[in-house]
């Protein structure tokens, strides 16, 4: 049983897509459709959250106008393929604003999306497994598009950009989700076809962050060194000032700024 009432139902191609008004957080109802069900490729889609979810539990602030959605996949692989899938949504998200708006954005690890240096969308990507095997996948996308940058708490509004703040003007919401799904399923076929090493030149190309000096913030520990790459499972490798090469699996990257000498 879904849950009631979806707006509407609309068929993208290769995805079912139910609209709801109001959602606590689309990951938590994808989610429980996933466990209630075998529903797969499904998009659940809201114009609010009232519980919306960032990574590490963070609050994620949802108004009206935004994009907020969530993709129910089976992919039936193992965990290193669903860590993958986080890689290659952003790299659709990117896509999808280039084409339908001209606009370049970037990545920043592991999976925030940045326009003019500020946080335009983020993706939360949620998995449960049986013996190894995925049992479902969450991806949860959140996209600032048509929002006044004062909708937003005071101390969200330095780090944080909209679609609408940046071009003076609303855009068309559904022809950049139809845009977004089409991408994001070209790189999902690819990516179950065995073209992983296509799909990571592709995010790296989008990550204007490698080369630089950087800080990440990972659990309790900061580190500090130069982003050279992400490795096969999408973990950051980074050069720390000893020479020595460091893996992270998981944290929060931030650019640091040297002082010049002079
Ligand atoms: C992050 O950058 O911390 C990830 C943010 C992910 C937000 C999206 S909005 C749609 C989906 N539902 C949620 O509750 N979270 C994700």
């Amino acid at each position: 049983m879904l849950p009631q009432p979806a707006r509407e139902t609309r068929v993208f191609p290769g995805y079912k897509a139910l609209y709801y008004d109001q959602v606590t957080s689309t990951n938590d109802v994808a989610k429980e459709i996933a466990r209630n069900s075998q529903e797969e490729n499904l998009v659940i889609i809201a114009r609010t959250q009232t519980h919306g979810r960032g990574r590490h539990g963070r609050q994620w602030v949802s108004p009206r106008g935004g994009i907020w959605l969530s993709i129910l996949l089976r992919p039936r692989t193992t965990q290193k393929v669903t860590a993958r899938l986080t890689l290659i949504t952003a790299s659709a998200v990117i896509k999808a604003i280039q084409n339908t708006l001209g606009l370049e954005a970037e990545v920043k690890w592991p999976n925030d999306i940045l326009l003019n240096g500020k946080k335009l969308c983020g993706i939360l990507t949620e998995t449960s497994t049986k013996e190894d095997v995925a049992d479902y996948v969450i991806i949860g996308i959140g996209i600032n598009a048509n929002i006044d940058l004062d909708s937003f708490p005071a101390t969200f509004q330095n780090s944080l950009t909209t679609l609408k703040h940046e071009l003076s003007r609303e855009i068309d919401s559904e022809k950049l989700i139809t845009n977004l799904l089409q991408n994001f399923e070209q790189r999902y076929k690819r990516l179950q076809q065995g073209e992983w090493d296509a799909l990571r030149i592709e995010w790296k190309s989008q990550a204007r962050f490698l080369g630089k000096q950087v800080e990440v913030t990972s659990f309790a520990e900061i580190l500090a060194g130069k982003a050279l790459d992400i490795d096969e499972c999408g973990a950051l490798i980074i050069r720390q000032e000893n020479g020595e090469l460091k893996k992270i699996a998981a944290g929060d990257v931030k650019l640091r700024t040297i002082p010049t000498s002079g």
